[in-house]
């Protein structure tokens, strides 16, 4: 294994979509940013440089991170904030993991635009376990704002209402062909009778999406950098924070076909419905070929997200074994929903608040893992409710549990402890879907289902065998899904919906993994060059 050096600047750039220009802040003046490439194995080193104004961290969603939880890059969770002026040196090993993740900044909004994808490629001589492509190719999807991205939060935040949604979705950079702006779309350059490998990557603030190119089917071979058993599909639901490698055969005929972004979106709250038009284009086309369309899915559609979703199952080769853990030391319930709260600068009065169990984050002004590893008092408590306050009918239409508890609070887990995590979504406003993503950890997607979680019946249903092995899980719009893993990775690890809206609103929590007693089972001190607050 080989040891990468990487060197990101953050910069300020002036960009123009949509016929008009915007400073945003990126890594090395790109959008998306640059791809960090390495082998299973291998050790990365980037060294992240703050040359603008506003204070920036930079997570790599998905990585392990197995003892280097001060590299995981959550502001106020695992570090304090680099701040303009300085550097911060993250340091990880890739370890067991191979496909597609990506990295993004993690404070305030600024992943809407600080984000870039992480190629982690086999072991040198290991064969991928699906026929090699012939190339590959990075697809990564994101939101545009004209507006600057922090001006949306603010307004979001005073307003009490939710923010203005996104101007157009991205696919590498690109929006859609803009009529009068110069903006060509995206375009998929391929070659008959060719393989290739598309690493797509959802890096959108807000929307879950679907992406569809007609004509072709798509064969998924690998999600959040796990392998799959191999399936085809025409439609990829995809949520903030997922990977998807998919095969793609150039097995049509010669010409030009549209690819489609959309979001998906089944609650009742839903006003995006853009559409990003790209094309897939083969070589030697003819100029104004016949262009072959496709329908884009609904915005609502639910059984799309379901054909997919339900297709996938972890490969569970003898070389890839799946180790769900069969025995559960901590079983916990946890609601996710968005309530209401008192706010007396807000213009309604009140504002939306996210929460799980009833309590709405609270961000800390330092870090937790700091606090954590030198035992400073009052920064934390950890009585974490491992079930809501009371049981109440979590899909009905009820109003009752509607304001929360505000609070910085952990749950503490034992080294090696066995994890279960039934994610409830709440309708306590209205039911919603929630990815929701774990760090430092790769959990097993159990189980899944609609209305209230029944711990008496759903569990016998459970897929104890193949289940999925991902980090970011859609929790169904009125549903639950149920989550194992092993707290084998010593630090403080944040669990999150990862809808930006809804972690600012406090829809999230963080769980503290104790130290075991071995040589390789507790965290190491703090690097020299950690931020201070
Ligand atoms: Cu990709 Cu905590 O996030």
């Amino acid at each position: 294994s080989l040891v990468r050096h990487y060197k990101f600047s953050v910069v300020s750039k002036n960009i123009t979509k949509l016929c008009a220009t915007k400073s945003i802040v990126t890594v090395d003046g790109q959008f998306p940013g640059p791809t960090l490439y390495a082998r299973e194995d291998d050790t990365v080193i980037v060294r992240v440089t703050n040359h603008v104004t506003d204070n920036v961290t930079i997570h790599w969603h998905g990585v392990r991170q197995f003892l280097t939880g001060w590299s995981d890059g959550p502001a106020y969770i695992t570090q304090c904030p680099i701040q303009p002026g300085q550097s911060y040196i993250y340091n990880f090993t890739l370890t067991g993991q191979r496909g597609t993740l990506l990295w993004h900044a993690h404070i305030s909004w600024l992943r809407a635009t600080i984000h870039g994808a992480i190629v982690i490629l086999p072991k040198r001589g290991i064969p991928y376990p699906f026929p090699k492509p012939d190339k590959e190719k990075i697809i990564i999807l994101a939101e545009w704002w004209k507006a600057d991205v922090e001006a949306v939060i603010n307004q979001a935040t005073q307003s009490g209402l939710p923010p203005n949604v996104s101007d157009t979705h991205t696919i590498n950079g690109h929006p859609g062909p803009v009529p009068g702006c110069s903006s060509q779309g995206y375009t998929l350059h391929v070659e008959s009778g060719k393989t290739y490998l598309l690493r797509i990557i959802n890096a959108a603030v807000n929307d879950e999406l679907f992406f569809k190119i007609a004509g072709h089917n798509l064969t998924i071979v690998e999600v959040d950098a796990s392998y799959v058993k191999p399936f085809q599909i025409d439609t990829i639901f995809i949520s903030p924070g997922q990977t998807t490698n998919a095969l793609l055969t150039a097995n049509q005929g010669i010409g030009k076909y549209i690819i489609t972004l959309s979001p998906f979106m089944d609650a009742p709250v839903g006003l995006d419905n853009l559409t990003n038009y790209a094309t897939l284009r083969y070589k030697g086309t003819p100029t104004n070929p016949p262009t072959i369309l496709t329908s884009v899915p609904a915005q609502n559609a639910t059984p799309i997200t379901y054909s997919f979703i339900d297709s996938l199952r972890s490969l569970n080769s003898p070389q890839y074994p799946t180790k769900v853990p069969l025995t559960i030391d901590h079983s916990l319930f946890f609601t996710m929903g968005v309530g209401v709260n008192p706010c007396d600068t807000c213009v309604n009065g009140s504002k939306l608040v996210g929460d799980i169990n009833n309590v709405s984050f609270v961000m800390p002004t330092i870090g937790l893992l700091q606090a954590y590893h030198y035992d400073i008092s009052g920064v934390y408590t950890v009585d974490f409710p491992a079930n809501p306050p009371i049981p109440f009918n979590y899909t009905g239409n009820s109003t009752s549990n509607l304001q929360t508890n505000n609070g910085t609070r952990l749950y503490r887990l034992s080294f090696n402890s066995t994890v279960q995590i039934v994610l409830q979504d709440t309708a306590v406003i209205a039911p919603e879907n929630h990815p929701t993503h774990l760090h430092g950890f790769n959990f097993f997607v159990v189980g899944k289902g609609l209305g209230n979680f029944d711990k008496n019946k759903d569990p016998q249903k459970f897929n104890l065998v193949d289940p999925v092995e991902r980090n970011t899980v859609a929790v169904p719009t009125g549903g639950w899904v149920a989550v194992r893993f092993k707290a084998d990775n010593p630090g403080v690890w944040l669990l999150h919906c990862h809808l930006e809206v809804h972690t600012t609103w406090g829809l999230k929590m963080a769980f503290i993994v104790e130290n075991g007693m071995g040589p390789n089972e507790t965290l190491p001190p703090p690097p020299s060059d950690l931020p201070r607050c």
